[in-house]
């Protein structure tokens, strides 16, 4: 007799989400008063990105997103997670906002509450409005006052219809991999700058957060969406468990320090004291950083594993996070990242759901009393469809399968996730990647920008409907 198989059953009030974020998914980046982002610019720069792709239609969703939302009801989604395009709300960065601009996402949230669709609004997925780079970008203190005044806006015209609100969105890819390696807009390739975008960041996190509780009901709950890294020592050798320390402390604490508990490791300064002396950080600034929170979402997708190293110039870096002559990991020229072992995705990030369990368990401890929500989890595989048309993605099941497992374990023992959104709802602009990476749990044609689910989406479905995933 074969073992009976034990049901993977969610708490009832569990959301099951999917997420997605404006410039991946909108296009439509002239219509309105919209006026270019970083990744405008960046995506139209010869070389930047795969085969030179660009956001300028992506996949239609300001024009088709009756249509998407129609589709996810259909699927049987809770919940939405999406991002608002600053340069359609504010285009300059500054001043007043545009109507129509903000039209368009109470249009969103109205159809997603019309059919009982929870909406998770982030403010900040990594679209800085052009203007406010050209006048120094993230590594200039006005950048994080602009981004409060813009939270306040949306906080004003939204609050009533959304509940949710997650401040930014994988800060760290914003620093590190914007103004370090510059394989993300803008571009730039300064570690001291990276740094210092670091802490602009976690300010405009601490300011707009501020400005949202003056602006939304007090029953609204405000988060942060970190791409917190699960960083793993090749051994217990005391030199590679420092390597892993000091990933932590750039990958980890460098936010959720200042953010959850009001300080940045010493470690982290001691670690990049040759490349900036973080006199940019004012008296004041960690308290206003330090702002209580309502829910911390986690993004998870791979595990990092380090050991110590003589120099970078060890072997190829294989971080995961692109490919660039330039560190995203500053003060870090003697840690060596190694591919953990184990089936790989598209991407070539290894699968390993005990990672999404580490992190959820660390928060759990770190952050105690503190509600999580996955806000990202997912896999890119190349998906086509068949001679019928379908789209088979059983790969992208078995994914999705034991990272809910993982995160169902992690409830069993005592963690309080209470949702979880799987990136992505449909293939889309995968940043430098382009189009190619299928993220999707639905297909889209890009001749036809038509939208097929693949049977992820269907099983993704049945798990939201009966909260059991489907064997
Ligand atoms: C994280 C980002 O938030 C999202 O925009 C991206 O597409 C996925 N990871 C996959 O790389």
């Amino acid at each position: 007799m074969p073992e009976p198989v034990t049901p993977v059953t969610f708490p009832p009030a569990f959301l099951w989400g999917a997420a997605t974020s404006a410039y991946q998914i909108e296009g439509a980046v002239r219509e309105d008063g919209r006026t270019p982002s970083i990744w405008d610019t960046f995506s139209h720069t010869p070389g930047r990105t795969a085969g030179g792709e660009h956001g300028d239609i992506a996949v239609d969703h300001y024009h088709r997103y009756r249509d998407d939302v129609a589709m996810m009801a259909d699927l049987g989604l809770t919940a939405y997670r999406f991002s608002v395009s600053w340069s359609r709300v504010q285009p300059t960065g500054r001043g007043p906002a545009v109507q129509v601009g903000l039209d368009f996402y109470r249009r969103l949230v109205d159809e997603l509450l019309a059919v009982g669709i929870k909406p998770a609004l982030t403010l900040y997925h990594w679209d800085l409005p052009q203007e406010l780079e050209d006048a120094g970008g993230w590594p200039e203190r006005d950048t994080a006052y602009r981004f409060a005044e813009y939270a306040q806006i949306v906080g004003e015209a939204l609050g009533d219809r959304v509940e949710q609100w997650i401040t930014l969105n994988e800060p760290w890819c914003s620093a590190f991999l914007g103004y370090g390696s510059g394989v993300h807009a803008p571009g730039r390739t300064d570690a001291g700058a990276s740094l210092r975008a670091a802490h602009h960041l976690n300010l405009a996190h601490g300011l707009a957060t501020s400005a949202l509780r003056s602006a939304i009901p007090a029953r609204n709950s405000i988060a942060v969406s970190l791409n917190s890294s699960v960083v793993r020592p090749a051994s217990q050798s005391p030199a590679d468990l420092a390597a892993a320390r000091k990933i932590d402390d750039l990958a980890n604490g460098v936010f959720h320090g200042p953010m959850l508990h009001g300080s940045y490791p010493q470690s982290l300064f001691e670690a990049t004291r040759s490349i900036t002396d973080w006199s940019y950080v004012l008296d004041n600034d960690l308290t206003l950083i330090h702002q209580p929170l309502d829910a911390l979402g986690l993004n998870y997708y791979t595990p990092t594993l380090v050991e110590a190293a003589a120099s970078a110039s060890a072997g190829p870096r294989a971080d995961g996070h692109g490919a660039s002559a330039h560190s995203p990991w500053p003060g870090a020229d003697d840690v060596a990242f190694l591919q953990t072992p184990g089936e790989r995705t598209e991407m070539g990030w290894t699968i390993d759901p005990t990672g999404l369990y580490d992190l959820i368990t660390r928060y759990t401890r770190e952050a105690p009393g503190l509600p999580l929500y996955v806000t990202e989890n997912g896999a890119a595989y190349d998906d086509k469809p068949d001679p019928e048309g379908r789209v088979h993605d059983p790969e992208r099941i078995a994914y999705l399968h034991g990272h809910l497992s993982a995160v169902r374990r992690a409830i069993a023992d005592g963690a309080d996730v209470r949702g979880y959104y799987l990136w992505s709802l449909m293939d889309n602009f995968e940043w430098a990647y382009g189009y190619e990476k299928r993220f999707g749990a639905v297909y889209v044609d890009y001749a036809t920008l038509a939208r097929t689910p693949k049977s992820s989406a269907r099983w993704y479905g049945e798990a939201a409907r009966t909260g059991v995933l489907p064997t």
